[in-house]
């Protein structure tokens, strides 16, 4: 039993062997999807652990159980398979199939917003600017010495966005964004410290940071040493994401926020910034971890905020940000995909969305939202996926 009953052999062979490779993309997608989408809700820690365990079965098993059938077989038919695992096979091929083209799709397609301008990247290695170690601990130390690891390349990335009627007050108005620090003991403080020395260089009027700030209760009071340093004119504003429910309690949390000179955005207000004659308007979403977003009310003083900007822990928020009308959203959480694959890119992503809104500047009608790869991790592993620091710029829009 086989799709194609083909009498050249080695054209038969080629298609077995296309049809397999499809079957392995189609299962690893089905499974990522499943993965992507539990890790975009709010379900306990424990419990998503525990289905990761699973996923990983799921997706490894099936795999080696075809690879050892072509071993010892050395047979690419599918008749040696029960039924319904065949019937799997061909669904996943299908899937497979659709997964690929749409991969050639937004290859072909993607790119920046023409509200959007990319105008400079720099990347250095931290590492190589410091003497001491900057990884702490076996595991980061092991994972640092793979090859191609990017986990200390910080890359330095500038946008300007244009808005059409800008009050010229807000010309040239700039804002950095850092996001995952993930304050974890792996990477040592003198990494972020490098970090927001290069923040102040960009002499930002707003700082935002959206989320993932701290995986580790040993590094509460790296919060106020580290965080108090970042400078800005007009204010530093925050949001949690949902690693830093791993502290206890979210008020020893917010406090030392709060001593580092930082103001929650997402505590269900809007929040209105003078700067000139102009006005800014900033609010936050820690959805579906935190949820003081839902009490935020609809914006009854739209007409007269010149610029309304969002920080949003997770993309997956904007179609919230678009009912509030905002004109920027700055994002985080999916941290770029953190292990890209040659040509293929990233595969796994905390998005209802999967990768598609993982990395990069995206413009839905009048909001546009950018999705920060994040400054750390988990675990300090990042391939073809270096940390981000953002300048944003805003700029009035020629008429
Ligand atoms: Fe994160």
């Amino acid at each position: 039993m086989w799709l194609f009953n083909l009498h050249t052999p080695f054209i038969a062979t080629l298609m077995q062997w296309l049809s397999w490779i499809l079957v392995l993309i189609g299962h690893t997608g089905i499974w990522c999807i499943v993965f992507n989408h539990i890790h975009a809700s709010s379900i306990p820690r424990r419990q998503r652990k525990l289905t990761e365990l699973l996923i990983l079965f799921v997706v490894v098993v099936p795999v080696l159980v075809v690879a050892a059938k072509l071993l010892f077989d050395f047979s690419l038919q599918m008749a040696g398979f029960a039924v319904w695992l065949q019937w799997y096979f061909y669904a996943a091929m299908v899937f497979g199939f659709f997964l690929t083209m749409r991969w050639v799709y937004r290859r072909l397609t993607t790119h920046l917003p023409p509200t959007v301008t990319h105008t400079g990247t720099r990347r250095f290695n931290i590492q190589g600017r410091l003497s001491q170690p900057l990884l702490a601990g076996t595991k980061a130390n092991i994972l640092g010495r793979i090859p191609f690891n990017q986990a200390l390349d910080l890359s330095e990335e500038c946008f300007e966005f244009s808005k059409p009627n800008l009050h010229p007050d807000l010309d040239g108005l700039r804002i950095v964004q850092l996001s995952d620090l993930h304050f974890t003991g792996c990477i040592l403080p003198e990494y972020f410290q490098v970090v927001i020395e290069q923040a102040n260089r960009f002499d930002p009027d707003l700082v935002f940071l959206t989320g993932d700030l701290i995986d580790n209760e040993r590094c509460l009071d790296w919060l106020e040493s580290i965080l108090s340093q970042l400078q800005a004119k007009h204010g530093k504003y925050y949001v949690l994401g949902n690693h830093d429910r791993r502290m206890e309690d979210e008020s020893v949390l917010r406090n030392k926020l709060r001593a580092a000179g930082l103001t929650s955005a997402a505590d269900g207000n809007w929040h209105d910034i003078p700067i000139g004659q102009a006005l800014v308007r900033i609010a936050g979403n820690e959805l579906p971890w935190y949820v003081h977003a839902n009490e935020l009310q609809p914006d009854a003083r739209m007409p007269n905020s010149d610029l309304k900007m969002l920080l949003s822990h997770s993309p997956d928020q904007i179609g919230w940000a678009r009912q509030h009308q905002f004109d920027f959203v700055f994002a985080g959480h999916t941290h770029g995909g953190q292990i890209r694959l040659p040509l293929v890119g990233p595969i796994v992503s905390p998005s209802r969305h999967g990768v598609k809104y993982c990395a990069g500047t995206f413009q839905f009608g009048d909001t546009v939202m950018h999705v920060n790869r994040g400054l750390s991790a988990d675990e300090p592993i990042r391939i073809l996926c270096p940390p981000e620091l953002t300048l944003v710029t805003i700029r009035q829009a020629d008429p």
